[in-house]
């Protein structure tokens, strides 16, 4: 008997790679992306079509998902748009998946895409509506749905307000996110049973950054409030550039531990994940690893894969 399914996305080759000082090359970062995919991670963010002088790292996502869709593994492949000709990009790169940034307060906005939080609500909805046309699916994150590093805490009625227009506009999924790793579990709490009690836990997901070391307890407090899907990035990847004191997302091998662990599941190889963020790590040099990564490197080995000893 378990308790239900847990549908993880990493994002790791996106928002975990994005801030790294080291930059990889687009075949390092497919090879990432398919030592997840090889684990059983079935939706991966896998680039962002921004500007190059804002995000180098992101430079050369559409040869990235290029060579994903060639390879034919099989797994749901997204990329971050940040306005509509990143939208343009991406459906010229064949993106059959988008995630579109929405934002909880003004400051954040501006930082990240020099638009008004009306006017970065407008291009999403634009972009949504032309997504709908193409048969693209969308997912609208709402940055810094909790607090925000310029403008402080976040209005979570407003949160609602917003996630709640966009899910009337037909977003696929609609994701909260803790951008910076200021939430709390029961601020988290809070939101997610109010997002769930008026719209249902069906389209909701969450985003959690392990910043102050809740990452695991908000994604513990989103699922007592019935939500079943989660963004995490191998190995606790991350960080964003325009977002300062933020660390990486709460770690997909932690969150596949735990909810497992639980009775719920992911569909996830938990020492195939390992080697991935083996991989991860090797690739980066800096990716910390999950906190449990003691006992879970002691549990399933580092050499559960055949390049484990590269
Ligand atoms: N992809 C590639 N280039 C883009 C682009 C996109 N989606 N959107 C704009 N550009 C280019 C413009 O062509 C212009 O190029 P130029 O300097 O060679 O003429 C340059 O970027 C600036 O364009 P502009 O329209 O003046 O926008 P801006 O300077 O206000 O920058 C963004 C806006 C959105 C392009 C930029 O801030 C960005 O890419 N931000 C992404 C932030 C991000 O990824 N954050 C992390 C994820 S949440
Ligand atoms: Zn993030």
């Amino acid at each position: 008997m378990t308790a239900g399914e847990v549908t993880i996305t990493d994002v790791g080759p996106r928002d975990g790679l994005q801030s790294q000082a080291k930059i990889l090359t687009p075949e390092q970062r497919v090879e990432l992306v398919e030592a997840l995919v090889d684990a059983g991670v079935r939706q991966v963010e896998v680039g962002a079509f921004v500007s190059e002088k804002a995000v180098p790292a992101m430079a050369g996502s559409g040869a990235v998902l290029a060579s994903l869709r060639a390879s034919g593994h099989e797994a749901a492949y997204s990329v971050l748009v940040p306005n509509i000709r990143g939208y343009e990009r991406a459906r010229e790169a064949g993106a059959e998946r988008v995630c579109l940034v929405l934002y909880g307060s003004e400051g954040m906005a501006q930082a990240n895409v020099r638009m008004s939080r009306g006017q970065a609500e407008a291009s999403a909805t634009e972009i949504l509506r032309r997504a709908r046309a193409d048969g693209v699916r969308v997912t609208s994150t709402i940055a810094v749905a909790f607090d925000c590093p310029y403008d402080g805490p976040v209005d979570p009625s407003g949160v609602c307000d917003l996630a709640g227009r966009m899910l009337d506009r037909g977003t696929d999924e609609l994701s909260v996110a803790d951008t910076i790793g200021a939430a709390d579990p029961g601020r988290v709490r809070s939101l997610a049973e109010t997002l769930v009690s008026q719209f249902g836990a069906e389209r909701l997901s969450g985003h959690f950054h392990d910043t102050r070391a809740m990452g695991l307890a908000n994604v513990y407090a989103a699922l007592e409030a019935g939500i079943r899907r989660f963004d995490a990035s191998i190995a606790g990847l991350g960080g964003c550039p325009f977002a300062p004191g933020a660390s990486g997302n709460v770690a997909t091998e932690d969150v596949v531990m735990m909810v497992e662990q639980m009775g719920y599941r992911t569909g996830i190889d938990q020492a195939a994940l390992m080697h991935a963020s083996d991989r991860a790590r090797k690739l980066t040099g800096t990716a910390p690893g999950g906190r449990a990564s003691a006992w879970l490197k002691r549990r399933y080995g580092q050499s559960s894969g055949p390049e484990a000893a590269s």
